[in-house]
């Protein structure tokens, strides 16, 4: 049976048994304690505590669940995924063990031919909580299992809760025999290899606290009513359906499985190591594809790092068998074409997938190539030094500089036969992650613990945003806090400084977010009193605080002021926001609607926007986009906010950032209707030309597939296209052609100055060397030796003057001894040489000596063999002297 239908038939099941079907929930936790998504119940978790009603007495969904909990025992083992399905129905404070037993043992030994499962009933063993004779009693009594088929286990197996405080209870587990060939007779208590749990059903009842372990907690009383959680897990029953041996076998997974097979060239089922290494590529391809379509980049933290991992084993199994090119492009396709069936989402959003899954791997390629020859020679070093584990500094080095993940280090090190010393590598993570947060707190909140303002949300309330449709609100001073700790009032230039956070009731202030910089201005009194905004920030949700400075009079705590912002400040910031969602829907125009933005930033006058993209956008392609934008700022489309349901903006298809967490009424602001359609919190112009005009300024990589274009805009902008036009008009000017001949004429230009200075470079040469005879007729006799001693022609380079020295040497001739010295001055420096012939040299004399000795005239160093030195300094002025010196220096020279 197709898991397709296994799932269909679940549904089915359960529909028609009054329960309302309820669609997965995305992979991305909506539980604050979770990051993924790891249980079906995990989207009903409110209805079980009580904090929100539930819309329907009965549920059933199919959820994706994903856990990177036993990473490691993927692909050796018959039965870990991490990518998996959840079959469950619910209960919230409507039935309890009484119907969800029987529905379930239904459902499992129902025929096929009625749309149940089919299996036989003699193999299927059922697990109760110790103490849980209740559960038991229905087993046996109602459903009719035979009491040798009930066995009673403990917490570790039987009590079930999400690991972490929140809902829990007993449970119960149907287990399916695979008969002996799969291991020891006696139950799921003996061998849970053979004995195979298919559904677990939790009578949750109770709410734990904290503790670690499955049964190291406390219970700390019950849960508003009794509810039902089950899951079934979706892999394991088409495992046992399709009779295959293990789940990575089964028609959803086992394509991803040959094609793999295909592309390495690896048989599976030949080698046990390669089936590992095969059936992790299969699990973790397939898992990446729905966690990028849920939503997830990859990055270095939370989410982000967990898809990474994922991407970055399978790359890696994928080259330890062999390959030597990108493999997603082959596998990918066929994850999607197995999964399209249950989510149709995957298949049409493709595109986007594909492009994150496909520069990753690029990237992750690079870095592996860079990596592997630094971890290599960390190696080496630590075993030459004869040690047997790499340090900690090592694995943080090729963490932080080349992004090589721990555990790949800790991987490839243990295949060289190596440890790494993962507690200093993991205290300097830490290091380095308090470093980061110190920095952030105290940029963010200026040094304040974020208690001290939740204790002040709690006290005051919420402040009240009214800069959307005002300026200037009339507002109380509700607490004022200087370093982190609250005051009661501070006047202008006081000793203990002048620098305050302060909340207010009502604000017309815009705190920093979603991209948009903080609004300027100030708050005054009537008596003077006048404060000017530096900062403006949302510490907690709810919460704005505004950083302030005390420029006149005082401000104490139940003050009231006048808070306005700047107009034209926030003109040009709205302007500015306005425009990152212009060039967003202009580059998903342009590129294709897989051009989504990760992040932005904008102020008054410029922005930046950065969108998942795999490569440099082209010059003519940003054209277009300034071009699309243009246009959409001389339309004049209409600029709206709309508050709906975050399921009613996802519906029309507002652009969220994927990964955030929003409200469930959210913000929809739009562009043109549906042209830009985008959650956002921010401050907009009412017509797309206020912005008045977008000019791009650049386009670079931040990272892999991820892109950043900015742009100037409004004044800015057009302040910028004035200058350059001055400029261009001055550059016109000056070489006397017409703006638009400026490039050319200027490549004309430089093709001449070059040929020009080879030319003059080789007259120069001709120059020097003429005067080579009359250098050497001039040699004038000092203790017999024949020495010239001249300062060449200013502007002489080094090379040239050692040329002109040889020359003169050789005219000298090896008849007597001889030496020419030679300097110049160029550009204010000094150049020297000094050449001898051999007979000069069998006197002992040295070229290298000599330059020794003169270049300290000439403000500087040198030195060099015998025959030829050379030398120079900072002094140009200095060369004469030092010419007229050589002959003194060299009369000091032994006689011949
Ligand atoms: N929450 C239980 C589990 O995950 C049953 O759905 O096993």
């Amino acid at each position: 049976m197709r898991t397709d239908e296994i799932r269909r038939r679940f549904l089915t099941h359960f529909e028609e048994r009054d329960h309302a079907v309820v669609p997965s929930a995305s992979l991305i936790s909506p539980d604050p304690t979770l990051l993924l998504v790891n249980a079906g119940m995990v989207p009903f978790k409110p209805y079980f505590l009580g904090e929100q009603p539930a819309p329907w007495p009965r549920a059933t969904s199919v959820q994706k669940c994903l856990r990177t909990l036993d990473i490691d025992e993927v692909g050796k083992t018959r039965r870990h995924a991490s990518f998996f399905q959840m079959n469950g129905n619910f209960s919230f404070g409507d039935y309890f063990k009484e119907t969800a037993i029987p529905l379930a043992w239904e459902l499992v030994t129902k025929p096929l031919a009625d749309g149940g499962y089919g299996l036989d009933e003699s193999r299927l063993w059922i697990t109760v909580y110790t103490e849980d004779d209740e559960a038991a009693d229905i087993w046996h009594r109602v459903v009719g299992v035979p009491q040798q088929q009930i066995q009673r286990l403990g917490m570790a197996d039987n009590f079930w809760s999400m690991g972490v405080p929140g809902p829990c209870g007993p449970c119960s587990e149907i287990n399916y025999d695979r008969g002996p060939e799969y291991g020891r007779e006696g139950g799921p208590a003996v061998d849970g290899e053979r004995y195979v749990e298919i559904w677990n059903l939790v009578f949750m009842q109770s709410i734990r606290g904290e503790g670690s372990g499955k049964g190291n907690f406390e219970i700390l009383g019950d849960l508003p009513r009794r509810n039902i959680d089950t899951g079934m897990g979706l892999e394991r029953m088409a495992t046992l359906l399709q009779g295959v041996d293990n789940l990575y076998e089964i028609d959803q997974v086992r394509p991803l499985l040959e094609r793999a097979s295909e592309i390495t060239g690896r048989r599976y089922g030949a080698d046990h190591q390669d089936d590992v290494r095969l059936r992790i590529i299969a699990d973790h391809v397939r898992s990446a594809l729905m966690v990028i379509g849920d939503g997830v980049t990859p990055s270095n933290e939370g989410r982000g790092y967990v898809l990474r991992r994922l991407l970055r084993r399978s790359v890696r199994a994928l080259r330890l068998l062999g390959l030597g090119e990108p493999g997603l492009p082959a596998l990918l396709p066929v994850a999607r074409d197995c999964m399209a069936g249950s989510y149709p989402e995957v298949a049409g959003d493709f595109e986007r997938i594909s492009t994150y899954a496909y520069a990753e791997e690029q990237a992750f390629l690079e870095t592996l190539r860079s990596g592997t020859t630094i971890l290599d020679t960390a190696v080496r070093e630590t075993k030459a030094a004869g040690g047997t584990q790499l340090s900690g500094d090592r694995a943080f080095t090729l963490h932080d500089t080349y992004g090589f993940p721990i555990d790949l280090t800790l991987e490839m090190a243990a295949e060289q036969g190596l440890t790494v010393d993962e507690g200093g590598f993991r205290e300097l993570m830490t290091q380095q992650r308090q470093r980061a947060k110190a920095d952030n707190v105290a940029k963010k909140t200026a040094g304040a613990d974020v208690s001290v303002f939740r204790d002040l949300l709690d006290r005051i309330g919420p402040t009240v945003f009214t800069g959307y449709d005002e300026l200037q609100t009339e507002a109380e001073v509700r607490g004022l806090l200087r370093g982190g700790s609250p005051v009661g009032g501070a006047a202008a230039g006081d000793p203990a400084g002048d620098v305050l956070q302060l909340v207010t009731d009502r604000t017309p202030f815009y705190a920093e977010s979603g991209g948009q910089s903080p609004d300027e201005g100030v708050l005054t009194a009537p008596d003077g009193t006048r404060l000017e905004v530096l900062d403006v920030q949302r510490a907690v949700k709810g919460l704005v605080v505004h950083t302030v400075r005390v420029a006149a009079g005082e401000v104490r705590v139940g003050q009231p002021l006048l808070a306005a912002v700047d107009p034209e400040w926030r003109l040009g910031a709205r302007q500015a926001h306005s425009a990152t969602h212009v060039v967003h829907a202009a580059l998903r125009e342009v590129l294709g609607p897989s051009a989504l933005q990760t992040g932005s930033y904008n102020t008054p006058g410029r922005m930046r926007l950065d969108f998942g993209w795999p490569s440099a956008v082209a010059a003519e392609q940003l054209q277009l986009v300034e071009d699309v934008a243009a246009r959409a700022l001389r339309a004049d489309l209409g600029v709206t906010a709309t508050y709906m349901p975050l399921a009613e903006a996802r519906e029309i298809g507002a652009l969220a950032l994927f990964g955030e967490k929003y409200d469930e009424t959210v913000r929809v602001v739009e562009i043109g209707g549906a042209w830009s359609r985008e959650l956002c919190g921010g401050t907009h112009v009412a017509h797309s030309s206020q912005i008045g005009q977008v000019l791009i300024t650049s386009e670079t990589s931040v990272g892999a597939g991820v892109r950043r274009v900015e742009a100037l805009v409004g004044l800015e902008a057009m302040r910028r296209a004035a200058r350059d036009r001055i400029v261009l008009a001055g550059l016109a000017d000056a070489l006397n052609v017409p703006a638009d001949q400026v490039p050319d004429r200027v490549v004309a230009l430089a093709a001449r100055v070059r040929e020009l200075e080879r030319a003059l470079a080789a007259e120069r040469a001709q120059a020097v060397l003429a005067g080579a005879q009359g250098l050497a007729d001039g040699a004038v006799d000092v203790n017999g030796l024949a020495v010239v001693a001249a300062a060449a022609p200013d502007g002489t380079g080094a090379d040239d003057l050692r040329s002109l020295a040889l020359d003169v040497r050789s005219r000298l001739g090896e008849a007597r001894p001889a030496v020419v010295v030679l300097g110049a001055a160029n550009d204010g420096r000094a150049a020297l040489v000094a050449v001898t012939n051999g007979a000069a040299r069998e006197r002992g004399v040295k070229a290298g000596a000599l330059i020794k000795g003169l270049a300290p005239l000439v403000g500087g160093g040198g030195g060099g063999r015998d025959d030829v030195a050379q030398g120079g300094g900072g002094k140009g002025a200095g060369v004469a002297d030092a010419i007229t010196a050589a002959p003194g220096l060299l009369a000091e020279q032994p006689a011949g």
